[in-house]
């Protein structure tokens, strides 16, 4: 006899929704909800924001930006390269920034000039700045060989991409360069509002399929938004093994209105989910004094 009809009269005794999937990924630590949004004029204050919370836990860091000139080379205030070297304290000790367009590289190479050697007290400052002309998915494994990331190195990858430029080859090899340590963190910028448009004006397939990185590239066309995001967020936590992997939405306007990208940050620091969450929400605050920031970072005060 089969149990067939009896299980299709039998009610739940429990909801199916309260069990995670059975795939053992590492369950997301939780997070305040969102009460105020990032808008795309501060995406790289969010970034900049999030690497001063982190140096202050690490000391010391490495920076690499892939596609790293300025949204508009007219508007360069709001510039996460630029952000990020003058961010104090400037503990963030070597930097790899990568541009395609050669006026891009010039205005890398400016900002590089213009960066003070000691500090304040007259210490020479540590680090080093290095500026790479070219495609970032063939300049990455110069970056990756460069020698500054050890496996104990704090290693930061800004993917601040347009729309396809950045190959899912290039996330894999930045994912995978550690063989012990926490992996390369990686903020990778995917676009959302524009992307139906893009897709459709994108007539050479090849873009799309390095870009996606995998054979079912033709099916996104049928996915919703949030079925993209979450299928990335998904690959970048079962496939690159991260710990924690959050999209945070960047939206169009200071007001809400569309999400424009989301920034998915993937990280194996326990943590770095509540600094992420932190800067999301400071964003466009004042900076907090150094002495307060330590204090609210649980950090011994000097
Ligand atoms: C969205 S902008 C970056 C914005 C920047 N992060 C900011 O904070 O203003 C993208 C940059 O990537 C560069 N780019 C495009 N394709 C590239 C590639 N394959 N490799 C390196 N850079 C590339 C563009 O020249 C442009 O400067």
């Amino acid at each position: 006899m089969s149990d067939a009809p009896l299980l299709d009269n039998q009610p739940f005794l429990f909801d199916p929704a309260d069990f995670p999937p059975l795939d053992n990924l590492p369950v997301e630590p939780g997070i305040p909800t969102i009460d105020s949004p990032v808008w795309t004029d501060n995406k790289a204050h969010f970034i900049m924001r999030y690497l001063r919370y982190f140096v202050f836990i690490t000391k010391h860091g490495t920076y690499i930006d892939g596609f790293a000139g300025p949204q508009s080379e007219s508007m360069t205030d709001c510039w996460a390269a630029k952000l990020v070297l003058e961010s104090e304290p400037r503990w963030m000790r070597h930097f790899h920034l990568c541009d395609k367009k050669r006026s891009q590289v010039a205005l890398l190479e400016r900002i590089k000039a213009t960066q003070p050697l000691t500090d304040s007290s007259g210490g020479k400052i540590p680090r080093d700045i290095n500026i790479y002309g070219g495609d970032f998915n063939r300049k990455v494994e110069e970056i990756l060989n460069s020698g500054s990331i050890t496996e104990k190195e704090a290693t930061f990858c800004l993917l601040d991409q347009r729309t396809f430029e950045c190959h899912w080859s290039t996330v894999e090899r930045l994912a995978r360069y550690k063989a012990l340590g926490h992996k390369i963190e990686i903020f990778y910028f995917l676009a959302n509002g524009w992307l139906e448009r893009a897709f459709a004006a994108q007539r050479d397939f090849d873009v799309r399929a390095l870009w996606w990185g995998r054979d079912d590239w033709r099916e996104l066309d049928k996915m919703s938004r949030e079925e993209r995001r979450d299928a990335l967020v998904h690959r970048f936590k079962k496939d690159l093994g991260y710990q924690s992997v959050k999209a945070w939405p960047i939206f169009e306007r200071e007001n809400g209105g569309a999400v424009m990208y989301y920034m998915i940050h993937a990280t194996d620091h326990p943590e770095a989910p509540k600094l992420m969450s932190r800067a999301y929400r400071k964003t466009v605050k004042p900076l907090e004094p150094i002495e307060q920031l330590k204090l609210e970072l649980g950090l011994e005060p000097t």
